[in-house]
């Protein structure tokens, strides 16, 4: 995290988090905020026909990532798109069935790869980009907007598995049995993925999340190379042309040793801290020197009542008086009540 001597106070409380301070009062969003627990996104969606059809019209993809915050005024809005786009704008298959998740076409080897683009396909990004900038006018100064990508190594997962396993154990064997192909690809990821969320950067995202989704099946000698060494990359590269950019890395399932490291090596301003993180701890650790995000147990939000404002206030003081940025441990599911969102809401507003 910078030091802020120089700086005045941004506008957003977020990026005040961001930034080494420790708001008024606590920022508040939600990961897949915009999404099926809402009935305006189920209607346009209805609309639009599929997912991918919402991701890539800037029209669409702008209504969706503001329905959210009219209807609840979170913090920060997050671009309306998926991580997928990645793989795809390179010239991969990609379908998403409905209630089965994402289908791409597994890749096997080098030859694979070596099929694939190197730079991403405008026809694809641009779209993206384009609703960066629509959401980015439509929204309130102190409100911020977050652009994101998957990390690395959770996009590899769904590129050589095609499609979501419980564990990756397509792409755990490949790091095994073909470790060429397999860091060639992460290789190739980090690239990309630094030249996607520099044009979020330039569209007018205010900070972006890297999503590292599946790192908690890594052992730790795998967390440093699948994880922490191409996120730490991705940063660089962001950082090279854009020093002042803002970066939340959410490593969900990470342990304690490895949030810690990842911290350290790739100077991320912020840490996603999934519901299973001992918070004490990873304050102890980390909380000096990063913002920290989350960690409400998406199930909590499904259980509302006494349960849920007890979690909360725990959640909120474990973490009073840090640089803290309230959020799920993982995105809102889609049988979540919208009462309990607005429960939580008041409670943190409150608190
Ligand atoms: O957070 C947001 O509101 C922004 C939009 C967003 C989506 N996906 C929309 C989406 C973001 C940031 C993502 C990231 C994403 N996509 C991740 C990383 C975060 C995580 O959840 O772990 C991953 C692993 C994906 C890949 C992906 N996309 C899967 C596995 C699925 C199917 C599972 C599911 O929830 O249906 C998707 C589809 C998807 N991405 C939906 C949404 C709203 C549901 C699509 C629909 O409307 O049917």
């Amino acid at each position: 995290m910078k030091s802020q001597v120089d700086n005045a106070l941004p506008r957003s409380i977020i990026l005040q988090a961001l930034t080494g301070h420790v708001p008024d009062r606590t920022p508040v969003w939600m990961m897949r905020q915009a999404g099926r627990y809402l009935p305006e996104y189920r209607a346009l969606r209805a609309k639009a026909g599929d997912f991918l059809s919402l991701c890539y019209n800037p029209d669409y993809a702008t209504e969706v990532t503001l329905q959210p915050i009219r209807r609840f005024n979170f913090d920060a809005a997050i671009l309306f798109s998926d991580i997928l786009v990645v793989p795809h704008a390179l010239g991969m298959g990609l379908t998403f069935e409905a209630g089965e998740g994402p289908r791409l076409d597994p890749m096997k080897n080098i030859n694979d790869l070596n099929r694939l683009s190197r730079t991403l396909d405008t026809a694809r990004t641009g779209p993206v980009f384009e609703a960066v900038a629509k959401i980015r006018a439509s929204l309130p100064a102190e409100t911020a907007l977050l652009g994101f990508c998957g990390a690395p190594w959770t996009v590899a997962t769904y590129m050589i598995a095609g499609r979501g396993t419980p564990d990756q154990a397509p792409a755990r064997l490949a790091s095994m049995m073909d470790p060429a192909f397999f860091d060639a690809l992460l290789d190739r990821l980090v690239e990309v993925s630094a030249d996607y969320l520099l044009g979020q950067l330039e569209a007018g995202a205010d900070a972006v999340q890297i999503f590292d989704s599946w790192s908690g099946v890594l052992d730790p000698e795998s967390f440093v190379r699948c994880t922490i060494r191409p996120i730490s990359r991705l940063v660089g590269l962001v950082r090279a042309k854009r020093p002042e950019a803002r970066i939340i890395a959410f490593p969900k399932g990470a342990t304690l040793a490895g949030l810690t490291r990842l911290v350290e090596a790739s100077g991320v301003d912020a840490v996603g801290l999934d519901w299973t993180a001992d918070r004490p701890a990873v304050r102890r650790a980390v909380g000096g020197k990063v913002a920290l995000q989350g960690n409400l147990d998406p199930l909590a939000l499904i259980a509302g009542g006494a349960s849920l404002d007890a979690a909360i206030d725990a959640l909120l003081a474990d973490l009073r008086g840090a640089a803290h940025i309230f959020n799920l441990g993982h995105g809102i599911r889609p049988e979540t009540p919208i009462a309990h969102v607005e429960q939580m809401l008041r409670r943190v507003r409150g608190y």
